[in-house]
Order: C-alpha cells, then sequence, then structure tokens
C-alpha cells in the first residue's frame, strides 16, 4: 500500500520536545525509546543529583501550571495587515499585536536562536497594571475574548491590586512563561535588557537566575528617571529605576558607548602635535612602589635636566623600557612651560578605538528621563499624554549601543507600548549606519473612554504604537531628504535604511484543528468530515500563506514570489527553497512541474486531491521520485 503523505504540523513549536532533544545530546544512555530514567539519570550525574527535597530558590503557589503553560503549544496564527504597514514588501521590520505569551510560541519556530538583543518594560506591578491573566489550554480564548474577536468589543481586565492575596504570584505567573520562551529566541551571544522597579527587582532577579542562570548576570543598571524629587512626595523620593541585564551564554560581548560631545571636547592641541587633537591623562598608576617594584624609577625632567621620582603610593604608569618609547615618540607632555612636576600621557583623538565602558550609573544626563520621554511622544504624535509611561529615546540607544555593536541584529521588545525601541532603532541605524531590525509585541490595551489619547483618535495601545512608528518613519525619511538638500545634490541618494515594517495580527488558526471533543449530538463523522476540509472558509490565501511560513520555521519577513505553474498560482519561498500551492483541483501536471524545481521542501492543500484519490497516492512517489523527500499537506 501506497504511503499517505505526511500533515504539516500546524502547531507551534513542542518545547518539551526541544527541552528532551537537549538532554538526549547530552546523556543519550539515559533514554529508552522516547522515554527519561531518571534513576540513571541521577546515576550518571553521582554526587552532583540532589535528593534532598528542600532547596534553595524562589517559589510560589502556581509555578508548577507555568511549566503546563509553557508546553502547551499554541494553536494560533498571525494574520498579515498589510494595509497598515509600510514598504511591505521591502521591509524586515516586524509589528504584531497580539498578547505576547501566544506570540512567543508561534515565534520559536521561526525565530529560535535569532535574536541578539531584547528589551522590555513590563508591567512593574505597582497596583495601577493589569496583569495578563494565562489560563492553561485557553491562552488563545482569553485572548480572542479580550481583544474583541470573540464577544464584540474588546474586555479590560481588572488591576492586580495589593489586596488580591495574590499579588506577586499573579506577576510571577505571566512572567515566567514569557522569559522562558523568550529566552530560546535569543542567539548565544544575546542579551536582555528588562526594566523594572522596587516592586518586583527583587523577585525578577530570582527568577531570571533561574531561567538565564546566575553567571549569565551581567549587571543591574541604576537609571536616574527624574531630574527633581516631587514635592509631594511622602517618605523617601524615588529617583531612579533599574534595569537587569543578563546574556544568554558567557559569548556575549558588550558593545561600548560612544564619547559625549563635552568628552569629545577635551581633546585639543595645547602643543600644536602634528598627530592632532589629544587629552591629557595620568601617567601614574594606582599601585604601590610595595606591589611594582619595577615601576619604581626615575626619569629626566626635559628642562631641568633633574631626576623626576613617582611618588611611593602611586608608582609610572608604564615600564623603563616603554617609557623610553613615550618620549621618544612625544607622547608626555610637562605643561605649556615644561613646569609640570611629573609628566601626563597624550592620548590622540585619532587613536581612540572604543567608545567608553559602560558603567552601572546611568543619570538622566546621559540617559533621559520620563518627561523628556513624554515631551517627545507627545511632539511626534500630535497630541498631550497619549501614552503616560514612555521611555527615553536616550535611554533605549544606549542599551542598543551595548547590546548590538555589530552590523545588523534583529532586536525583539515584546511589551512595545509606545514602540519607543523601534524608534530608537530606526533612529540610531540612521547615525550609525548598522543595520538593526525590530520586532515589537503589544497588546490591542484599551485606552480609556475620555482619555486625551482617546480624543486624538487612539483606541488602543497597539494602533498608537503602530502609528507611532510610522510618525517615526515618515520623520526620518523626510530628515533624509532634507539633509540630502543641504548638501545641495542633485537627487536624494538611494536610502539603504530600513524604513518599513510589516503588520500581523493574533488570530485563530485558519485551520479548523481536530480538538477531539466529542460533540453534543454524538455525531463524530460530521466532525471528521468537517476536519477534512478542515480550512475555515473566510480565510484568504495571504493569510493561509503567512501561517503556512510560521508553521514551517520560516521568518515573516522572507520575500514570497508567486509563479504560475501548470496555470496553478504557487508560491516561491527563499528562491523555491519551498513551494505552496493553495489551489484546489490540483492535477498531475502540476505536481510533476513542481517536483521538477526540486524544492527542498513543498506543501499542497489536502482539500486539493478531493475527488482524485488516484492523484493523491501517487504525488509523494511523484515528489520522491524528484528527490523532494519533504512533501507535505495541510
Ligand atoms: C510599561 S509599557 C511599555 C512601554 C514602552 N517601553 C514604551 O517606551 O512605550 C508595558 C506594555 O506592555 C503591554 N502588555 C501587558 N501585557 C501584555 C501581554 N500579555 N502581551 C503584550 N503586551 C502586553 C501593556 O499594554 C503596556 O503597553
Amino acid at each position: 500500500m501506497p504511503a499517505s503523505i505526511p500533515r504539516l504540523d500546524l502547531k507551534s513549536q513542542s518545547i518539551s520536545k526541544e527541552q528532551k532533544e537537549k538532554l538526549r545530546q547530552l546523556f543519550p544512555e539515559v533514554f529508552t525509546e522516547d522515554t527519561i530514567d531518571f534513576e540513571k539519570l541521577r546515576l550518571t550525574l553521582g554526587a552532583d543529583a540532589e535528593t534532598v527535597k528542600e532547596r534553595f530558590g524562589l517559589t510560589w503557589s502556581g509555578k508548577a501550571e507555568c511549566f503546563r503553560i509553557i508546553q502547551e503549544p499554541s494553536i494560533g496564527t498571525l494574520k498579515p495587515a498589510k494595509g497598515e504597514s509600510v514598504d511591505w514588501d521591502t521591509t524586515e521590520n516586524l509589528f504584531i499585536e497580539g498578547d505576547n505569551l501566544e506570540t512567543l510560541k508561534l515565534l520559536q519556530k521561526s525565530y529560535y536562536g535569532k535574536v541578539k538583543m531584547i528589551y522590555i518594560d513590563p508591567p512593574y506591578n505597582t497596583g495601577n497594571e493589569f496583569i495578563y491573566p494565562d489560563k492553561f489550554s485557553e491562552t488563545l480564548d482569553t485572548y480572542l475574548s479580550y481583544s474583541g474577536q470573540v464577544d464584540a468589543e474588546g474586555k479590560k481586565f481588572s488591576t492586580n491590586t495589593e489586596t488580591s492575596g495574590r499579588y506577586h504570584s499573579n506577576w510571577l505567573d505571566m512572567m515566567y512563561p514569557r522569559l522562558f520562551l523568550a529566552r530560546n529566541l535569543l542567539r548565544d551571544d544575546g542579551v536582555i535588557f528588562i526594566s523594572i522597579d522596587d516592586h518586583e527587582v527583587h523577585n525578577l532577579r530570582e527568577i531570571m537566575n533561574e531561567i538565564f542562570g546566575e553567571e549569565n548576570f551581567v549587571a543591574t543598571i541604576a537609571w536616574q528617571k527624574k531630574y527633581a524629587p516631587s514635592s509631594d512626595d511622602q517618605g523617601i523620593a524615588n529617583m531612579h529605576e533599574y534595569i537587569l541585564v543578563f546574556s544568554k551564554s558567557q559569548e556575549f560581548q558588550r558593545g561600548f558607548l560612544p564619547r559625549t560631545e563635552t568628552q569629545l571636547n577635551r581633546y585639543t592641541n595645547l602643543d600644536k602635535d602634528p598627530r592632532g587633537d589629544w587629552a591629557s591623562d595620568n601617567y601614574l598608576s594606582n599601585k604601590s612602589k610595595a606591589e611594582r617594584p619595577t615601576l619604581y624609577y626615575p626619569i629626566l625632567h626635559p628642562k631641568t635636566g633633574k631626576e623626576v621620582w613617582p611618588p611611593e603610593h602611586a608608582v609610572w604608569r608604564y615600564s623603563r623600557t616603554n617609557h623610553e618609547v613615550m618620549v621618544k615618540e612625544n607622547r608626555l607632555y610637562w605643561g605649556p612651560n615644561f613646569d609640570y612636576e611629573r609628566p601626563r600621557l597624550k592620548r590622540f583623538k585619532s587613536e581612540l578605538k572604543s567608545g567608553i565602558v559602560p558603567s552601572t550609573w546611568w543619570p538622566h544626563t546621559e540617559a533621559g528621563h520620563n518627561d523628556e520621554a513624554k515631551k517627545h511622544l507627545a511632539e511626534l504624535m500630535g497630541a498631550q499624554s497619549t501614552f503616560s509611561n514612555p521611555k527615553p529615546i536616550r535611554l533605549i540607544k544606549r542599551l542598543l549601543q551595548i547590546g548590538t555593536p555589530d552590523d545588523s541584529s534583529i532586536v525583539l521588545d515584546f511589551f512595545g507600548g509606545s514602540c519607543t525601541i523601534a524608534h530608537a532603532v530606526l533612529e540610531l541605524n540612521k547615525e550609525d549606519g548598522n543595520d538593526r531590525r525590530f520586532i515589537m509585541i503589544q497588546l490591542p490595551e484599551l485606552i480609556d473612554e475620555g482619555s486625551l489619547a482617546r480624543e486624538a483618535g487612539y483606541k488602543n495601545i497597539a494602533d498608537l504604537g503602530k502609528e507611532r512608528i510610522r510618525r517615526a518613519i515618515k520623520k526620518i525619511s523626510e530628515e533624509q531628504k532634507e539633509s540630502a538638500k543641504q548638501k545641495k545634490l542633485a537627487e536624494v541618494p538611494e536610502i539603504p535604511a530600513d524604513l518599513g515594517f510589516r503588520s500581523f495580527r493574533l488570530a485563530p488558526s485558519n485551520f479548523k484543528v481536530w480538538n477531539g471533543q466529542v460533540p453534543a449530538d454524538g455525531k463524530v463523522e460530521k466532525q471528521l468530515e468537517d476536519f477534512i476540509e478542515n480550512l475555515h472558509n473566510h480565510s484568504t490565501d495571504e493569510e493561509i500563506l503567512y501561517e503556512l511560513l510560521l508553521k514551517s520555521g520560516f521568518a515573516l519577513t522572507i520575500p514570497v514570489t508567486e509563479k504560475k505553474i501548470a496555470g496553478k498560482k504557487v508560491y516561491s519561498i527563499d528562491s523555491d527553497a519551498l513551494l505552496i500551492c493553495l489551489e484546489h483541483n490540483l492535477t498531475k501536471d502540476l505536481i510533476v512541474k513542481m517536483a521538477e524545481i526540486k524544492p527542498a521542501r513543498a506543501i499542497c492543500l489536502d482539500a486539493g486531491f478531493k475527488g482524485n484519490d488516484q492523484l493523491r497516492t501517487n504525488a509523494l512517489e511523484i515528489m520522491k521520485s524528484h528527490g523532494v523527500t519533504d512533501f507535505r499537506t495541510v
């Protein structure tokens, strides 16, 4: 009997399968077929295997549920929203409207290990925000009713108040699965930055230690978010918040921060050195004579010819031989009239390689403050108070400089809000010529009726975020055109930067998913029949196409070309690596011609073979005979 065509798995990546695979690679001996022999694993680990019940770590009621939620695959999809996108055909930036848990699950296949930097600014659990409630096996349903895709109008969840009794647990329940799934998306040299304040910083640190590993903790940055305390502050005025930094592994290498204008202004050329501007630096080290006896030696003063010694508590910075080189190369500065007691070292601007090593203290003068962020957003959006807590662009640019110093990186923010990071990516690319791409995820959280933002026409925060990106794109393109004009160029040079984005929306799958439940009327045959005709009849080809791309592990921004093969429409992805045909009434001619192109993979609709069992039987063989081993139906 000929083999039947395998079905494409429409569920998101199975997390438990993937974890098991990692374990199998390390300990193949503990596997018997597909099950893990825990006793053997304990023996393999020997003395390191812990058997006691009490152990160190954060636990809360509901933690076990987090693992069930992580493992439950998503049966949703991301539907393209071309109309609200900019430069759909060429852009590689993404905006996804939806709950981030479901979306992170859907992105696992396509973006596993691809993201260089994640920044998130989640709800801080102040008691004033709602904390998204995930329900095991109903996470998509929760979202659909929340976003008004099931009920007529979207609904608002109540806020998580301290009186709820599960104040911290609710927040941890929400954060744990999202951070777990987000980690999978990071490259091995990737990094995550998380904004947080005193409400949850201690709990966040604990779960990050658990998910990312304590050894991958990089720093806790203290950012001065205000320039002055409020006069009505009760107690001790809070002026700062934190940014927790964890790397995916030890492969992460932080970038440098650029020197500020003030720092660069320190470089001058007091002695008209032909090598250009320089700034003077200390010629003494921070070591004592006892610690570095060889660095304690006399040098000659060029004016007096007398011996000059370093202090015993701070010897010279360089060895005797290196000092001779410095003298020969005229790198010592003895003051305008050679009247300094000891020399200083000339550091030339032209020789500056890297920027500044970032520290954990970020004053508002360097990283911006809350008021500046609000003002900046209001100016761009043409309305006051559109969003209550955006982050300043200056702050986010610094994070990008540390997290994405190399050429092209994907940056993800799954609590997008007003999309400051997308804006910062576009601006910084323009400034430093790098090629970062963003992925933003944001819930369509309703904006309060009667608020200024609502009056300005924004119904929910996702709409606001998208509009901000569109306005930022417009502003940057206009600035580029203007600067080209000022340079008196005859024509505006081609803009290489990616100034666009593709917009998608979280939605239920285009395919009816067999849920195994017996219908109330007991007519299982009818349900099976429905499943064979498994497409929702309102789905468009484009919606189905992007679901198949996502579930086959392709990036949502991959270029797709449409071809006519044997009179039927076929989508070619990644130069024929994947061919997708969504036509009904498939023909032998089409199957043969698709096979002759020799794609690595091919997908057709199962319904396309309806009434043609002969072709269904032969199609797999035709594909195989041309070396197409991955042929599936949906
Ligand atoms: C503090 S704001 C982020 C602000 C952002 N950094 C900015 O500069 O505009 C957090 C955002 O996360 C969103 N959010 C909360 N739960 C979410 C979820 N489950 N999925 C997606 N977004 C969510 C909220 O709607 C809110 O807009």
